[in-house]
């Protein structure tokens, strides 16, 4: 049996606790949370569990193994190392940490100590997205030209982050869990229509060393919801709506066929395949289920995870480099380095 404790029990950390507590091999013995409203809410929910307003109440009892944190991202690393530092295993919101240094430090602590350190990429866990990166993987889609997103509605204005860090984070990490490689370059753009606080609005594209490129769109200020992602490969292209409550996914056997060799551009035609469109059959199911799942086995039987300690930190890069990014306009910012490390 697991003995989790939560801390942070605002919007996400009672998904957290209701998920953690589904699972017949955990149980969630502390939520503490800053809050005195919010603890009530848990001891009237959960009257066996127990509260505290101290974080340090849960990270110091000897009788709790892990410890999860859904906490606003600037408390990640401070709490996360504490955590660490106590021999608890960690499951971190998204995104790790505030910078790329936070992270390699929270890494470092956990491989140092032999604690597991995951973080919740909830969309990784997702039956549709799991399918895109079959897909993807198996070379269904051919050679990958192209990863773009939408992600905007009316949302809830961040103040301790920008955009990129509340919703570019979720495309990230599925970027990183279907394509399997890594951008060298970002370049960013966006806006704060909020004096004071930061960017509402963004538009960040990726460069590759192949012939791929990747583009998200994300708004706290838009006056429709939208939730789209297409993958498109030379084969085939794919359509992910989350926002459909069933066929999410819808697969395009659709492209372009080129006749004639690139010596003579007069004589080279386009040719349109316009085949037919599937809908996979997905599984039915909470990604967070699969998020504390993941979690106990990667605790207990060491079984990888897909948005392990590693993963965290390579989303946080690219998080870090398109915020410097768009700081200047868009001037772009390698990462081969990053990458490559
Ligand atoms: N995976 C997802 O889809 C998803 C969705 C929403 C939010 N999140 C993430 O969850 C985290 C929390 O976001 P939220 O929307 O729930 O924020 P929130 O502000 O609603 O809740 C955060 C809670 O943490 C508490 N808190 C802050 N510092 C604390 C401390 N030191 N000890 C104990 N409690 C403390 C606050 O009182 C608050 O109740 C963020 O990292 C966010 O990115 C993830």
């Amino acid at each position: 049996m697991i003995r989790v404790g939560v801390i942070g029990y605002g919007y996400w950390g009672p998904n957290l606790v209701r998920n953690f507590g589904e699972l017949p091999d955990a149980r969630v013995t502390w939520v503490t949370d800053l809050r005195a409203e919010r603890l009530a809410a848990v001891a009237s929910r959960y009257p066996a569990t127990k509260v505290s307003a101290s974080h340090a109440d849960v990270i110091n009892d000897p009788d709790v193994d892990a410890v999860v944190i859904a906490t606003p991202v600037r408390t990640h690393f401070e709490l996360g190392m504490a955590a660490l530092r106590a021999g608890k295993h960690v499951l971190m919101e998204k995104p790790l940490a505030s910078t790329a240094e936070h992270a390699s430090r929270l890494l470092d602590e956990a491989d140092r100590r032999g604690l597991a350190l995951m973080v919740d990429h909830t969309f990784v866990y997702t039956p549709a997205v799991q399918k895109i990166r079959q897909l993807a993987q198996a070379g269904e889609l051919g050679e990958l030209y192209y990863y773009d997103s939408v992600r905007i509605n009316l949302g809830l204005f961040q103040h301790d982050v920008n955009v990129l860090w509340d919703l570019a984070v979720h495309d990230l990490s599925i970027m990183d869990f279907v394509l399997g490689t890594q951008p060298v370059a970002v370049s960013a753009t966006g806006l704060a229509h909020v004096s004071g606080r930061p960017e509402n609005i963004a538009y960040l594209t990726m460069f590759f060393e192949s012939r791929l490129i990747a583009h998200m769109h994300v708004n706290w200020l838009a006056p429709v919801k939208i939730r789209r992602t297409l993958v498109s490969g030379s084969r085939r292209m794919v359509v992910f709506d989350d926002l459909e409550a069933s066929e999410k996914i819808k697969v395009y056997d659709r492209g372009i066929s080129v006749d004639g060799g690139p010596g003579d551009v007069d004589l080279m035609r386009i040719g349109y395949r316009t085949g037919d469109m599937w809908a996979p059959q997905l599984a039915i199911g909470e990604a967070l289920h699969a998020v504390a799942r993941q979690f106990v086995d990667l605790i207990v039987t060491k079984s990888p995870s897909p948005s392990d300690g590693p993963a965290g930190l390579r989303v946080v890069r690219l998080l870090e480099a398109a915020t410097e990014s768009m700081a200047n306009q868009g001037r772009p910012v390698s990462v081969v380095d990053a990458a490559a490390s």
